[in-house]
């Protein structure tokens, strides 16, 4: 038994954001932005809810999928920015669409959640305990971002992209490999609530001082890390998948960074023609950068039976992966 992708979806806010009106915000500008990153614009929620785009992508991904809500049985969400620690962003979908019979969960990896969540719904639907899957990546980084730190308010976007995975007579997820370094957590981190109660009144000095719920990173040290991560991850799963680098048709990076792209494709020498990248109009939307990316080279037309794809995540844990997918449609 095997899994494979049958339809793709995506969801952006209304609200675009250029570099220049960042540039009206904090000191920095167009070129500074463009040439350390690559981007031009992001999407920024002015009350779209992450439950609510996570919705909207999953509907484009059922419509293309033409799968009908009765048939899913089982949602994952990626994301680091949910409306609520409970409902998760997975119920607030299967509310919002009808996705009576389905189990439904959120998934937290930093960045990499994405890639994270396709392996767990891959092994979920292989074992047989399922057979027809949404898997979500889902951000409203907006409200974790500094807007007055314009070393980070620059990179991010918020947005979503789905797909719809069913079970499969032939392989369409043919592998993955992932892994984590929680001792090198502090290079990119989002402080949780700090611990407050009435039997804490005697350390109220250090529950006062609790870090905020911002985005804060060690920009150069996030850069080695994903250039190195993301050569072993696409090395290991080409080498796993028994293909070889000739025999992938596209990788499709986390949305970070463009420099952070040159340098792997450099490093490898492969082609960055090879590596989809649309972070010049959707900015690091975490969690939903991969399936954002897909769903745009699907229906862009680039995407053709047969065709082998990488996709390949890093962010903050640490955490990275890689998938490789045959694309069957
Ligand atoms: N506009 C103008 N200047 C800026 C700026 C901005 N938006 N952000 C930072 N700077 C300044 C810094 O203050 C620094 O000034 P100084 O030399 O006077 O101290 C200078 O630019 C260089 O900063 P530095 O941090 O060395 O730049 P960089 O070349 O490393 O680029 C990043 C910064 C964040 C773009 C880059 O490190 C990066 O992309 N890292 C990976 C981040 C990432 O992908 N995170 C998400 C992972 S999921």
């Amino acid at each position: 038994m095997y899994t494979k992708i049958l339809g793709t979806g995506s969801a952006l806010p209304k609200q675009r954001v250029t570099n220049e009106d960042l540039a009206m915000l904090v000191d920095t500008s167009n070129e500074w932005i463009t040439s350390r990153t690559g981007i031009s614009e992001r999407w920024i929620s002015t009350g779209e809810s992450a439950s609510y785009l996570a919705a909207e992508a999953a509907a484009k991904a059922l419509a293309d999928a033409d799968v009908e809500p009765s048939q899913i049985d089982l949602v994952i969400s990626a994301t680091v920015s949910p409306d609520n620690f409970t409902p998760t962003v997975s119920c607030e979908a299967q509310k919002a669409l009808g996705l009576s019979r389905a189990t439904c969960f959120d998934l937290w990896a930093g960045c990499t959640g994405f890639i994270f969540s396709l392996m767990t719904a891959d092994a979920l639907v292989k074992s047989g305990l399922f057979s027809h899957a949404l898997v979500i990546g889902v951000e409203v980084l907006s409200k974790l971002v500094d807007w007055q730190d314009r070393s980070t308010c620059v990179l991010f976007g918020d947005g979503a992209g789905a797909v719809v995975l069913s079970s499969s007579s032939q392989p369409g997820l043919v592998t993955h490999v992932s892994g984590s370094d929680g001792t090198r957590g502090d290079v990119l981190k989002i402080a949780g609530i700090p611990l407050a109660n009435p039997w804490m009144a005697q350390h109220v000095g250090e529950s006062e001082t609790g870090s905020q719920s911002v985005i804060c990173m060690n920009g150069q040290e996030v850069f080695k890390f994903a250039v190195k991560t993301m050569e072993s991850s696409i090395r290991r799963v080409v080498e796993l998948s028994g293909s070889s680098l000739h025999d992938i048709s596209y990788i499709i990076p986390h949305q970070a960074n463009n420099r952070i792209i040159e340098s792997v494709a450099g490093r490898m020498k492969i082609p960055r023609e090879k590596f989809f990248t649309n972070l010049d109009h959707r900015g690091n939307t975490s969690s939903a950068s991969i399936p954002m990316a897909l769903d745009e080279m699907n229906r862009a037309g680039l995407l053709l039976p047969g065709m082998h794809l990488v996709l390949v995540g890093f962010g903050g844990g640490l955490t990275w992966g890689a998938s490789m997918v045959r694309w069957t449609r």
